[in-house]
């Protein structure tokens, strides 16, 4: 009689506890690193997807953001996906590239007509067909952000080529890249992102070239006052997650995730077009020029790595497949 109202305590106790140890095992929490300013707006619409997630989850799907580099650079954090030491991360396609080879498409110079060129190709069937292609590398891309159009910046006017003859410019080394700057007379130099500014404070480099967001919220525009818009190449950002934690998701989770992601990529556009023209705008006020070049010049010296493009299978399909999307 005495252990009556233990037993009957423990009844109502037993289920409840069992309750609380399925939530808490439930419980998700991704690590995501990246090499960008909390006020850059690809970490603003990461923010808001870690948000979207918790809440649409009930707190069962955390993301937790690591920005600006703390875990190193971006070619660090792909690494640290493919073995499982980091779940997530953001890659530009030029640090894709020595993963998955179709990302050099994106440093071709002049490749796209517009913007809407642009988007077409990075959200349509063209871009699927080649964020796919990371699966083979250990790791999935959910989500695809624009960047803009990245031009040189440095400490003194850039008209056309012939200004660049000599200059030490800072870029993300890619084949592409890299004789994209041999053959507009420049030396290639691979800094990290987040060194760039010391670099050309310091006179290690002339300069540099990103996008105005970019130029603007690193401060480089307080180094180097000069913007010159040759707006030669759109490298495009992703939202890569390592193929062993897209595996332990339930279907529930990664159905949230990827709808979170996709709402992310539409924000992401809105917000972007927005930051444009405020960088831009403090950047004058910070006694930035923006120069508007001749791009011919540019678009000449760059010819050759259309030849070269060419000789290769993968990426002259891919640049049959870009030109034809622009006619529509
Ligand atoms: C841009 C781009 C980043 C990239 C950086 C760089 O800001 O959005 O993904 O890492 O340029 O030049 O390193």
């Amino acid at each position: 009689m005495k252990f009556k109202p233990l037993l009957a305590s423990l009844y109502v106790a037993l289920p409840l506890l069992a309750t609380s140890v399925e939530v808490l095992a439930a419980r998700v929490t991704l690590k995501l690193a990246h090499n960008l300013d909390q006020s850059h707006v690809v970490h603003q619409a990461l923010d808001q997807l870690a948000k979207d997630l918790k809440e649409k989850s009930n707190g069962e799907l955390n993301l937790r953001i690591y920005p600006s580099s703390q875990m190193g650079s971006p070619r660090e954090t792909i690494e640290m996906v493919q073995n499982k030491a980091l779940d997530m991360t953001k890659a530009s396609a030029s640090e894709l590239e020595p993963f998955v080879s179709e990302f050099a498409i994106f440093s071709l110079p002049y490749l796209f007509s517009d913007e809407e060129h642009f988007k077409r190709v990075l959200f349509g069937p063209i871009g699927e067909q080649i964020t796919a292609k990371s699966q083979d590398s250990g790791f999935k891309i959910i989500a695809s952000y624009v960047a803009g159009t990245r031009s040189f910046y440095a400490k003194k006017p850039i008209h056309s080529p012939a200004d660049l003859k000599g200059m030490k410019i800072r870029v993300v080394p890619t084949p592409t890249t890299n004789k994209s700057m041999e053959l507009l007379g420049a030396s290639p130099v691979p800094i990290p992102f987040g060194e760039v500014y010391t670099a050309i404070q310091q006179g290690v480099i002339d300069g540099a070239e990103n996008n105005i967001p970019s130029y603007y919220q690193t401060r480089h525009v307080e180094v180097a006052k000069f913007y010159s818009q040759d707006e030669r190449v759109s490298v495009p950002d992703y939202l890569v997650i390592a193929n062993s934690t897209w595996d332990k998701l339930s279907p529930e989770q990664q159905t949230l995730l990827m709808q979170a992601a996709k709402d992310s990529e539409i924000l992401q556009q809105k917000l972007w077009d927005e930051e444009v023209i405020r960088s831009k705008a403090e950047s004058e006020k910070l006694g930035a020029t923006f120069i508007e070049v001749d791009k011919q010049p540019f678009r000449n010296a760059l010819a050759p790595i259309y030849d070269d493009f060419a000789k290769d299978p993968n990426l002259s399909t891919l640049m049959e497949a870009i030109k034809t999307e622009e006619a529509k």
